[in-house]
């Protein structure tokens, strides 16, 4: 009897150690006790099960109102992604519709009168100019003509798949590539993997 105790102990301890127990409840997307969120719940002021937003393709039972900024993007001479980069998309045109800063953070579930704008550091803004680039396609010939990038397709992410499966959506790179918008893995900034000694960089930066 002790022994099973014990065992169910340890298993429990290894299986909480295992998975963790990073998740939004209380992270800085938790906004269940904003004052501008009179519901008390986390997930409705971004998804709703019914009746959601289907403009943005792809978004998940999206409830927030979407930005309809035209945004100033990445360009260098060396950027090769260049040839596919285009307005933000996907997953990174909705982090936008609060980070951008014309969207108020309140306007979700219908709502598009709200007074409370994103301000201070977490501002991305419209210039994403001066921003890592986003929504271009990431894919073995981008990381061959490149020259200093891992092939997304066959290189490990780090956490169990290939970049192009865990932090690639639709072949591109987005916010949520480098971010975990429900605060999966428990990092500063919501990474996905820690950049300690720039290992989130360096999983797709040959360097
Ligand atoms: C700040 C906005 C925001 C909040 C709050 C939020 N989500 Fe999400 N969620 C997103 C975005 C953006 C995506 C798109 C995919 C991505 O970026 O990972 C997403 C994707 C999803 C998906 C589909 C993909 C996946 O990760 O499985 C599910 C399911 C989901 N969210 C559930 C929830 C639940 C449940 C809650 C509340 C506990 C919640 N989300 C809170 C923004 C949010
Ligand atoms: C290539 C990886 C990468 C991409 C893509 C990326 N971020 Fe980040 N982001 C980071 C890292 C790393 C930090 C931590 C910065 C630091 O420590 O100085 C960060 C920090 C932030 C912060 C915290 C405030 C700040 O500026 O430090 C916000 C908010 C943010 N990112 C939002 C976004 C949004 C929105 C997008 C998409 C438009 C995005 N990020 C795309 C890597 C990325
Ligand atoms: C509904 C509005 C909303 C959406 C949508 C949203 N965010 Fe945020 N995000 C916020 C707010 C508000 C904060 C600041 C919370 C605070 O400081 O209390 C924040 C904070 C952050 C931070 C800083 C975390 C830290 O530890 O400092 C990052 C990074 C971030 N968001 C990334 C994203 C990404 C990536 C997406 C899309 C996948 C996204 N956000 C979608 C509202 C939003
Ligand atoms: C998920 C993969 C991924 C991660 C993580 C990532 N990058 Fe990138 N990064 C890319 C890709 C792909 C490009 C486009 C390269 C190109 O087309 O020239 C790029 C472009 C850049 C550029 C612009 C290159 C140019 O020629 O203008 C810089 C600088 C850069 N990344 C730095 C970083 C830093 C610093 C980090 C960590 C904070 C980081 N990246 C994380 C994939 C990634």
């Amino acid at each position: 009897m002790k022994k099973t105790k014990l065992f169910l102990t340890l298993s429990l301890v290894m299986l909480m150690s295992s998975f963790g127990f990073s998740q939004i409840t209380g992270s800085d997307h938790d906004f269940s006790t904003e004052n501008w969120n009179n519901t008390g719940e986390i997930c409705i002021v971004c998804h709703t099960p019914h009746n959601a937003d289907i403009t943005v393709p792809d978004a998940p039972l999206w409830n927030h109102e979407v930005t309809q900024a035209n945004f100033t993007l990445y360009d260098s001479p060396s950027f090769e992604g260049s040839a596919t980069i285009g307005q933000p998309s996907g997953a990174s045109k909705l982090c936008l519709s609060c980070h951008d800063g014309t969207v108020a953070m309140d306007n979700f579930g219908g709502r598009t009168n709200g007074g409370d704008f994103m301000t201070g550091g977490d501002l991305i803004g419209t210039d994403l100019s001066n921003d890592h680039p986003i929504s271009f396609t990431y894919d073995a010939a981008l990381a061959t003509s490149d020259g200093g990038l891992y092939d997304p397709t066959t290189t490990n992410s780090g956490v169990g798949g290939t970049i192009d499966a865990d932090f690639l959506l639709a072949g591109q790179l987005q916010c949520s590539s480098c971010h975990d918008v429900h605060n999966g893995a428990g990092l500063p900034n919501l990474l996905r993997v820690t950049n300690a000694g720039s290992a989130l960089c360096l999983t797709c930066h040959d360097k």
